[in-house]
């Protein structure tokens, strides 16, 4: 039986798989769309009523049955097994597109050397770099640069997976504190340019008016979802190697609050950059603040190389910290999938990671084309906004009523330092899955209301089809009979 080599190890783990791309570039640019300053609130009630509940609950769940995700779920009750593959399924489908954006990082630590993206990064990056194509429909050839980086990373991360957790504790007990202090260097630069002022404020100056817009509350849930690991079979799966009866409460609170900080202090480190590239350029933070993947690879590396001393540095910094926030969230990805497979056909863990992390890189290659940007788009959006949020409520519901919350409440009581209050299961089994159904009714509204960001409606049919297929594979994988229990 696989176990952590201590606590650290566990929670290392584990803040490293919620800290990821999402923490860097997406948080701040949330933030800032939804009211600044204001939009704190909202997240960190999205935090209190859904994040850390259903952390404690996947904890609890794994640390209970000491089983992968569809295993721990078919513990609760067999009918549900699927449930968790359809958790790691799109763990699998995320850590696709999530490792050619990982791939794209370490090619930037590259250029940062010669600040090759000067004197316009939106032309290098969409044109020099990925070599887009004109619409979703092209794929174009496969960037040689960029698939010889996607083979570096799996190659990486199935080197890392090969010895099993306890490579897994050492390797992100070192990669875990190390991008986090590159992150405090880049900051200190960052507030300390001139002009950050401006952006900080844009940053973090509240527009309480917003507050009022339900959009705002849902993009709050829909972050903490994210970049919690929530509902992909990960978190059951680490506290799954805990020794039985670990602490659950108090690990979940540390895991919860560190990928909150370390958002809330990439905001200051990307704002501050940003507030000085309006000073240098003359532009407004308006225009300057544009989100998405232009953030990171355009708008961030324009202000870095703007920095009268050691720009190179920085961008280098800067891309090795995504690179390794990001690594240690895939790693996370495929662990929860390998271990499914163990628990269901016992296999062994190096060779279901090998066929993973084989199959990773061959769907990623089709990413790494001029087209690859749009499918990473679309892939994207109806993972998180849909497959995740309807795991995430059936988790609710199985664990809540099925299994029980008071019964989670109890154990995770009696193991742990801190105690939870009734309020544990009133979110659980009312709270989370009633806000979980606004936030896929409403994202399905405005998906078909006024699709998403100008792509073409078959593209989309594609992204939905996808996530319909992984429910198929999810369903059939839940009812076939493996070897063992016939
Ligand atoms: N939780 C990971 C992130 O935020 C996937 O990027």
């Amino acid at each position: 039986m696989e176990k952590w080599q201590s606590r650290v190890a566990f929670l290392m783990a584990s803040i490293g798989s919620a800290v990821g791309l999402g923490n860097i570039w997406r948080f701040p640019y949330v933030a800032y769309k939804n009211g600044g300053g204001a939009f704190l609130i909202p997240y960190f009630v999205a935090l209190f009523t859904v994040g850390i509940p259903l952390l404690i609950a996947e904890f609890a769940v794994g640390n209970i049955f000491r089983k992968s995700a569809p295993y721990a779920m078919k513990g609760v009750n067999k009918k549900v097994e699927w449930v968790g593959w359809l958790g790691v399924f799109s763990a699998f489908f995320i850590s696709i597109y999530y490792c050619v954006l990982i791939a794209w990082c370490l090619c930037y630590i590259f250029h940062s050397v010669g600040l090759v993206w000067q004197p316009d990064a939106a032309n290098f990056f969409f044109e020099k770099f990925l070599g887009i194509t004109s619409s979703p429909s092209i794929l174009g050839s496969i960037n040689a640069q960029i698939a010889f980086a996607l083979l570096f990373v799996w190659t990486s991360i199935y080197l890392i997976l090969y010895k099993g957790v306890k490579s897994i504790g050492k390797v992100a007990s070192i990669i875990v504190p190390l991008p986090t202090i590159l992150l405090l260097i880049l900051t200190i630069v960052g507030i300390s340019l001139p002009n950050a002022g401006s952006g900080l404020d844009f940053y973090l100056s509240p527009d309480f008016s917003k507050l009022s817009n339900p959009l705002i509350w849902l993009s709050a849930y829909a972050q903490i979802f994210f970049s919690l690991s929530l509902a992909q079979g990960i978190m059951i799966a680490y506290a799954s190697f805990l020794e039985k009866k670990s602490d659950i409460a108090n690990n979940a609170f540390i895991t919860a609050f560190a990928d909150g900080g370390i958002a809330f202090l990439a905001g200051f480190a990307v704002f501050s950059v940003l507030g000085f590239l309006s000073y240098q350029t003359g532009m407004s933070m308006e225009e300057i603040a544009r989100g998405g993947i232009g953030l990171v690879f355009i708008t961030y590396p324009t202000g870095i190389s703007k920095i009268p001393f050691m720009a190179s540095f920085f961008g280098i910094i800067f891309f090795i910290t995504l690179f390794a926030f990001g690594l240690t969230s895939a790693f996370s990805m495929v662990e929860a999938l390998s271990d499914g497979l163990k628990d269901k056909f016992g296999v062994a863990k190096e060779k279901a990671n090998f066929f993973i992390c084989l199959i990773g890189f061959l769907f990623g290659l089709i990413l790494t084309t001029g087209g690859g940007i749009y499918w990473i788009e679309i892939m994207d959006h109806f993972i998180s906004n849909f497959a995740l949020v309807f795991v995430g409520l059936l988790e609710c519901l199985i664990l809540g009523y099925i299994f029980g919350g008071e019964r989670i409440r109890k154990y995770v009581n009696e193991v742990s330092e801190i105690k939870i209050g009734k309020w544990f299961s009133i979110m659980l089994k009312l709270f989370a899955p009633i806000i979980l159904t606004l936030i896929a009714i409403s994202s399905l509204i405005e998906l078909l209301a006024h699709g998403y960001n100008g792509f073409p409606g078959w593209s989309l049919a594609i992204g939905g089809l996808f996530v319909i297929l992984i429910l198929i594979i999810s369903i059939f994988m839940g009812r076939v009979k493996c070897l063992q229990e016939q």
